[in-house]
């Protein structure tokens, strides 16, 4: 029976885009007060993950256990549900992880119940390791409904994120092997040309995302700063529209002023996080220019203006856009500011994006 775990996109933090396996106990600690003290958490971001690098050594029961980084790992998730977050944890398929440590080859029941046992909230799976990798779609499919059954029946809730970068039709049958979000592309970097090749063109697989289970480009790059703050607002907007998890992969400690303007804005943040789920696609494009849209619970309806080309543009939504006979009130979602609907031009920076909610009267 489908669980309440992720009705709507799953939102936090993750260790990997920004520290990669050098991370440790005192840094997941530091991110969870982090989140506290910029607000993040009170917008909605809730998981704490640690990704891969955490992992030591099986004992002679075959217990998988944290390296030297990690000294207890019970306290840490006490201490991070201490703050009111949650805590992910990773693994992998493989005898190996994709950096090279403990993977859960032969071990899914007795790593699933250790994952629980320490009190974790959330497991992201993942498909290395290096020399050894499954390449047979029914074989990658038993493989996660295992660890799927093997979470449920741990009895604690966890969420279950499938990291397979989109191979084997994963949107079709993510669901079906108990996954709550699944990859459906290769890693993120920080840098504009990966980000939008993943956002425009490698994520829109419709129709199986939705209450329960999402697609997922990968992790947010905003606050890295390999990005400008134009190519950061199409990040969002991108990963907004189309109803992605949102889990923030830079310092928090280090969150500058721009940053938390785009990772805070309770409007956009609705948009991603809306009650009917439903994801956003294209629906006109004219060169560099694309404009998306994503219905809405209320029945109101987000649109997004996205130039990807190198000067500026004029963009002029229009009622049918959002399929609807007439609009009735225009809000500019990253102005935070009402437009008047009799005058919908918008100057949209080279790289840059404008998401808009309409409200208006349906066809
Ligand atoms: C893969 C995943 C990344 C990250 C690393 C960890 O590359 O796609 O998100 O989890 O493994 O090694």
């Amino acid at each position: 029976a489908p669980d309440n775990l992720a009705a709507t996109p799953p939102m936090g933090w993750s260790s990997w885009n920004k520290f990669g396996d050098k991370i440790d106990d005192a840094t997941v600690r530091a991110m969870a007060d982090a989140l506290v003290a910029t607000g993040l958490r009170d917008a909605g971001y809730l998981y704490v993950n640690i990704d891969d690098g955490w992992q030591g050594q099986r004992d002679a029961n075959g217990v998988l256990q944290s390296n030297a980084k990690f000294p207890d790992m019970k306290a840490l998730t006490d201490y991070v549900h201490s703050k009111g977050l949650k805590i992910g944890i990773y693994t992998s398929q493989g005898p190996r992880t994709c950096a090279g440590y403990e993977g859960s080859y032969g071990h899914i029941q007795t790593d699933a119940q250790t994952f629980a046992d320490w009190g974790f909230d959330y497991l992201k799976h993942d498909l290395c390791s290096g020399e050894w990798f499954y390449d047979d779609a029914d074989e990658v499919k038993r493989s996660y409904y295992e660890m799927g059954l093997a979470l449920k029946a741990t009895g604690r809730p966890m969420l279950y994120s499938l990291c397979q970068y989109g191979r084997f039709h994963v949107s079709e049958w993510g669901r079906s092997v108990g996954g709550h979000l699944w990859r459906t592309t290769g890693d993120i970097t920080d840098d504009y040309k990966t980000m939008s090749d993943i956002g425009f063109e490698r994520n829109p697989t419709f129709g199986h995302a939705g209450p329960g289970g999402w697609n997922d480009p990968d992790m947010l790059e905003v606050g890295n700063g390999g990005m400008s703050e134009d190519e950061y607002v199409t990040h969002m907007t991108l990963w907004a529209i189309q109803a992605a998890p949102l889990i923030m992969g830079h310092d928090l400690r280090q969150t500058s002023a721009s940053a938390l303007r785009l990772l805070k804005n309770r409007d956009v943040i609705a948009i991603d996080q809306d009650a009917r789920g439903v994801q956003g696609r294209v629906v006109r494009e004219e060169g560099p220019l694309e404009i998306w849209r994503k219905e809405l619970a209320d029945g109101s309806v987000a649109l997004a203006l996205f130039n990807r080309g190198e000067v500026a543009a004029q963009m002029t939504p229009t009622a049918a856009d959002a399929n609807l006979a007439r609009l009735t009130r225009v809000r500019d979602l990253w102005r935070g500011a009402a437009v008047a609907v009799d005058d919908l031009h918008f100057t949209v920076p080279a790289h840059g994006a404008v998401m808009l909610r309409v409200h208006g009267e349906s066809i």
